[in-house]
């Protein structure tokens, strides 16, 4: 872009204008979503001031700065800022990251008290991604980073009053609540939890109640046993308030207790629906591991899975990251230039654009009848069978049927001396722990809604529209899920196929 194009730009374009000079600490950047917005920042917002990523170390990497360099910087998501501008790309990394070693869930990061009070002076901005998004965690574990640690990103706030914090959430803190769900606290769909007259929910007693649960399995059982009990409490818990796993049910005590701490304060949430791969930016397909629905159509494409609960008729929510990225970015200017409020946003496709559950088979299983060949990590061979979904109940009662005898084969070959599993029966099993972990996902029986969102990108106006693109109505899902996410799974998200095949050896014995 010329000089002049880009202060253009930067003059009519409130995003730019709000974030030019602002320093903002971001955690999570290890992270699929995270990485992406770290990218966006320095593509985009050039004029920041300066970026903080809170890294916690690990064995190969014990401090941020060295796992910063090793597992974010080298990642494919910045080739495109590499390809345009490779002194420039490094010398805003050199200037401008400012990486800090701390434990998001460790009172103060783990850091002294004068580090963190200095810290929080520093920044204008807090965007925090980091947690488990496992959707069956240990509820000590989920609770600890997805709720309580929230309470060490209110610290900064509290020492610096100007603070805008920015807590990625999840639509899914919606629960088993079924219809239109708008950008507001979630009421929970099942046992009641006392309400405070600022529309938060009180969570204290609740989570002290966890706690003491969580103290008593860790008193009666150790090791393995341990964490299937903590696995087990979780998801009992998350039923009895009216959450299907853990993970939500903690994501959205986690906005309870953000809510409370933050009153008068700035506080955005946005909650993302089941972010997949980038429509656009940095590129298309861009995607890091393999997600929510993508466990299902890798099972799908090397035949482990067929059949699956779910309801074709179902709004399957699912946004490009590049989206949610950009719906973080217009919502942090937003927070930075008019503060002191609390807004919530959904990141979603549902309420605008929606793509049932049947037409999202159907364009996935076209693409790997067409096209299979095309995606070589992805697809062995041409999938054999189609893609069915049914109702629960259904499919219970053909897994129930279908499970006993083949255990009895199993049991049978076994005696007979064969030691291993017969293969139908290790799909039946990948298939049932897949239902388990994502069948409440796959069976929607509510629509996200993102007028609020809508009418912030509206109110930025028409440069920030281009700039950060939030509206969900520019996908055509068929493009989409067929050349974009497939594509992108298939060169981002999977390695290429090893093949030590007995044939190399044949044929290196033959050769012999
Ligand atoms: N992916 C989705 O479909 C989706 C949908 C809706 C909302 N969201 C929300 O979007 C955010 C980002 O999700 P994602 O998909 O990017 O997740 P991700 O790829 O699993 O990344 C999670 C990030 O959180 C950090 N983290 C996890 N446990 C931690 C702990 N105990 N202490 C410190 N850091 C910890 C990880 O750091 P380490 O590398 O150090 O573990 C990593 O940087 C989350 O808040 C999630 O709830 C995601």
């Amino acid at each position: 872009m010329a000089m002049q194009q880009i202060n253009q730009t930067e003059s009519s374009s409130k995003v730019l204008g709000h974030l030019r000079g602002k320093r903002v600490l971001i955690t999570g950047t290890t992270g699929f979503l995270g990485k992406v917005v770290l990218e966006k920042l320095i593509r985009t917002v050039p004029d920041i001031g300066g970026i903080y990523l809170l890294i916690r170390g690990n064995k190969r990497h014990p401090d941020a700065r060295g796992r910063f360099l090793n597992e974010i910087a080298t990642s494919s998501v910045f080739d495109r800022l590499r390809e345009a501008d490779l002194d420039s790309f490094e010398s805003f990394i050199e200037e401008r990251v400012h990486c800090i070693t701390g434990e998001v869930t460790e009172p103060r990061f783990g850091m002294s008290e004068e580090a963190c009070a200095k810290l929080a002076g520093e920044l204008d901005a807090v965007i925090n991604s980091a947690a488990s998004v496992n959707f069956r965690e240990e509820l000590d574990k989920a609770l600890t980073i997805n709720t309580l640690c929230l309470d060490n990103i209110a610290e900064l706030a509290r020492q610096n009053p100007q603070l805008a914090v920015l807590q990625v959430s999840t639509c899914y803190v919606n629960g088993m609540n079924s219809g239109q769900v708008t950008e507001s606290v979630i009421k929970p769909a099942g046992e009641s939890i006392p309400r405070s007259s600022d529309g938060y929910y009180e969570i204290e007693e609740l989570v002290r109640l966890l706690e003491d649960k969580i103290a008593d399995v860790r008193a009666r059982y150790s090791g393995k046993t341990l964490e299937k009990k903590l696995v087990d409490l979780g998801i009992r818990e998350a039923n009895r308030y009216g959450w299907s796993d853990t993970y939500t049910f903690t994501k959205w005590l986690g906005e309870q207790l953000l809510m409370k701490a933050l009153q008068g304060r700035s506080l955005t949430i946005v909650r993302p629906s089941i972010i997949e791969s980038a429509l656009e930016e940095p590129a298309p397909g861009w995607i890091e591991g393999v997600k929510v629905a993508d466990a299902i159509i890798l099972a799908y494409a090397r035949e482990k899975v067929t059949l699956f609960p779910g309801k074709r008729s179902g709004i399957i929510d699912v946004i490009p990251v590049d989206l949610v990225a950009n719906a973080i970015i217009l919502s942090l200017a937003e927070a930075i230039g008019e503060p002191g409020r609390r807004r919530i946003y959904q990141c979603c496709s549902g309420g605008s654009n929606p793509v049932s559950l049947g037409q999202f088979i159907d364009h996935l299983m076209a693409e790997a009848k067409a096209n299979y060949a095309a995606y070589d990590h992805l697809f062995y061979r041409q999938p054999s069978k189609p893609f069915v979904a049914v109702n629960r109940r259904l499919f219970d009662l053909v897994v129930s049927g279908v499970r006993l005898p083949l255990s009895i084969s199993d049991k049978v070959l076994k005696l007979l001396g064969n030691s291993r599993d017969l293969k139908m029966l290790k799909n039946l099993d990948t298939t049932q722990s897949l239902a388990t972990i994502f069948g409440f996902y796959t069976a929607p029986d509510y629509i996200f809604r993102n007028d609020d969102l809508m009418a912030l990108s509206a109110r930025m106006g028409g440069v920030d529209k281009v700039l950060f693109p939030v509206d969900a109505r520019q996908i055509d899902w068929e493009v989409y899920l067929r050349k974009i996410h497939l594509a992108g799974l298939n060169r981002y998200a999977l390695k290429e196929r090893k093949v030590y095949s007995l044939r190399a050896t044949k044929s290196q014995q033959k050769a012999a």
